[in-house]
């Protein structure tokens, strides 16, 4: 059995999730845990959650929220994080790919998040891109543990987060050639590794430029296996383990 710890199903990519999760449950991928990032997908998230009884829900406002994001709606989110299905606060982080112009306002958005993770003990999922070193400076500050969502940085890097007590999400980008990620994954120990596809984003190969989907969970399991040289069924017993005990499931 696999866990996909970080999944997108916005309805405007996936209009059919009944079939969506029978097709993973095919797979032995289930439970799946769906990402609600803005304030629209954070609805539709919940009313999955409500619905099926193998999704879970993460909750809160990506960095590409930040210049939008008003303490209305984090006294929403507060509120909604009461709920019975959501497991965490995520995605949630700092993004400066595009630009650092409004760095402040997220920094600013990701600590007041980190603050309500503290005060509640939720996990945290958190998207860094670009930003390392404020991403690890906020984190410091707070008393939080988590998932670093698609890992896709250095040995040192992913020491580091360890070390803090994270864990790191591992998807489709380990399958592409021209990614460092496999050899770091050989370096790192499988009890700090979670699976994730971020669907419907980083399809694993051999489905690299499709649509991304939860079943493809086990395609990145045995690429880590193989890093690992390890079975697949220890990939999959050791991720979902680790998936449980971060997110309190079952
Ligand atoms: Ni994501």
């Amino acid at each position: 059995m696999f866990i996909d710890t970080h999944c997108h199903l916005s309805i405007e990519d996936y209009e059919d999730i009944e079939t969506i999760l029978e097709d993973n449950r095919k797979e032995g991928v289930s439970p799946i845990i769906i990402s609600g990032c803005t304030k629209e997908t954070i609805i539709e998230s919940l009313q999955y959650g409500n619905l099926y009884s193998d999704a879970f829900v993460t909750i809160g406002y990506h960095p590409s929220e930040a210049d939008i994001t008003t303490d209305e709606d984090l006294f929403l989110l507060e509120e909604k994080l009461k709920l019975n299905k959501v497991v965490g606060i995520g995605e949630i982080g700092l993004d400066y790919h595009y630009g650092k112009e409004n760095k402040d306002k997220q920094i600013e958005l990701f600590e007041k998040q980190l603050a309500i993770a503290e005060k509640y003990h939720l996990p945290v999922v958190i998207h860094s891109r670009d930003a390392t070193f404020d991403t690890i400076d906020c984190l410091k500050k707070y008393s939080v543990s988590g998932v670093i969502h698609c890992f896709s940085g250095s040995l040192e890097t992913a020491k580091e987060y360890i070390k803090m007590g994270f864990f790191l999400g591992i998807g489709g980008v380990i399958t592409f050639k021209n990614s460092n990620l496999a050899d770091t994954v050989t370096k790192i120990p499988l009890d700090s590794i979670v699976l994730e596809t971020d669907s419907p984003y980083l399809t694993p190969v051999p489905y690299r430029g499709e649509k991304n989907s939860s079943k493809y969970i086990p395609f990145i399991a045995e690429k880590i296996a193989n890093c690992k040289n390890v079975s697949l069924k220890q990939v999959a017993e050791i991720t979902t383990s680790n998936a449980k005990y971060i997110f309190h499931l079952d």
